[in-house]
């Protein structure tokens, strides 16, 4: 006769098991979104969610090498909206302006080089000279809006909201406004003019906030409820913003080697942002809008980055000159004739000066899911 003791220690053996697979399942990255259950993903961005809708620089070797397909991703491979995708266990997304496409599990509206604001909202002394940055989150927004009248009879009647509230909303989007105006950013990637003081003077933080959330509500009053908005990692250890700075004598870096009041600005963006959509949660009951928060997760990552398989931190893989492998000069861009690529683009956080590096986006992306998924309030 089997004993007590043997039956229970023999569930513990089981469960203990249970538990090594179940935490195993976890850090490989499994599908631990698709207990959501989203039918459709809907996603609003700039270059770091543009799978094809703004080709350009990204559409030529070696961005795509990886993946052994250029497609106008900004990277080697997949973006972080890709391992959003796959762990929902949805298949990845198609470009909104893809014309052959049937977007059976939602659209992509994200546009390289787009900022959050319009051209007419953005403070014109910074932007002049930047001819490329007409795209706006407004432009996205009103795209989807006329996505939404061509997929559905009555957009505003039930089954069309039926559809929204089952799918998830993704925006990540912002860090364009700043980097026109802390870089210049004309068209010839030129070295900077404005400091990041003059940047503050301009009070740039609550234009862009209040933009997103303009472009948020609009979502919203086509039934969106599940809503995911990403904060702006700390770009401050990018080779983008690094480069012209290591001509400045009294830069002030971080303990990862990162510009200090760069991050420091970039957070105060992130705060201003929770902030902002906490008061829209208290106006949208109905809505669960979630912070994805990229700034802790890239410092997890830089913290410990010999786990993650990365050995430079702001060094880009594909780009030239320098200490950070970045000349801001249109003609020395990654993708460039004569421009070189590293061997492993997954031993960098950054492919090129300021995206970052299929590895970099998919461990960035696992942090983020482990993150959200219990304010995502979904099955296990
Ligand atoms: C990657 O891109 C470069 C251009 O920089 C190209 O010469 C090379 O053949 C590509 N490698 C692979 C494996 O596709
Ligand atoms: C140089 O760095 C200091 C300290 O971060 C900063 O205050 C100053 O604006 C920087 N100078 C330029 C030209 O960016």
């Amino acid at each position: 006769m089997a004993t007590t003791a043997s039956i229970s220690s023999n569930v513990l053996i089981i469960s203990s098991l249970l538990f090594f697979i179940v935490s195993f399942l976890q850090v490989s990255g499994a599908q631990e979104l698709k207990g959501c259950g989203f039918q459709a993903i809907y996603a609003f961005g700039d270059s770091l969610t543009d799978i094809g809708n703004n080709k350009g620089f990204a559409e030529r070797p070696p961005y795509g090498n990886t993946t052994g397909k250029q497609t106008g991703r900004a990277s080697d491979g997949l973006l972080v909206i890709d391992y959003i995708a796959q762990s929902a266990g949805l298949p990845l997304l198609n470009p909104s302006e893809d014309q052959s496409a049937t977007f059976q599990s939602g659209a992509n509206f994200a546009l390289s080089a787009s900022t959050v604001m319009t051209n007419e909202k953005k403070p014109q002394d910074l932007f002049k000279g930047f001819v490329a940055a007409g795209d706006s989150l407004e432009l996205e927004t009103e795209r989807f809006e006329s996505h939404v009248k061509s997929i559905c009879k009555d957009p505003t009647g039930p089954d069309c909201k039926k559809k929204m509230e089952s799918s998830l909303f993704f925006l990540w989007m912002g860090i364009n406004d700043y980097n026109y105006a802390i870089a210049d950013g004309g068209k010839e990637a030129s070295p900077f003019i404005k400091t990041i003081e003059q940047a503050k003077q301009l009070k740039l933080v609550p234009s862009v906030v209040e933009a997103i959330i303009k472009g948020l509500k609009t979502l919203i009053s086509y039934g969106a409820t599940q809503v995911l908005v990403l904060g702006l990692p700390p770009y401050g250890c990018s080779p983008y913003f690094l480069t012209p700075q290591s001509k400045n004598s009294s830069a002030v870096y971080d303990e990862h080697q990162c510009l200090k009041d760069y991050n420091d600005y970039l957070m105060y963006h992130n705060i201003y942002l929770q902030e902002a959509l906490g008061s829209l949660q208290k106006e949208n009951p109905n809505a669960n809008i979630v912070y994805g928060d990229t700034y802790k997760a890239m410092r997890t990552i830089l913290a410990e980055h010999t786990k993650y398989g990365i050995e430079m931190v702001s060094q880009a893989c594909c780009g030239i000159g320098g200490k950070y492998n970045f000349t801001p000069d249109y003609k020395q861009l990654c993708g460039q004739d004569g421009v070189p690529s590293c061997s492993d683009p997954s031993k960098h956080i950054f492919f090129d000066q300021l995206h970052f590096s299929q590895n970099m986006n998919e461990k960035m992306a696992g942090l983020l899911i482990q993150d959200i998924l219990p304010k995502l309030k979904c099955k296990a």
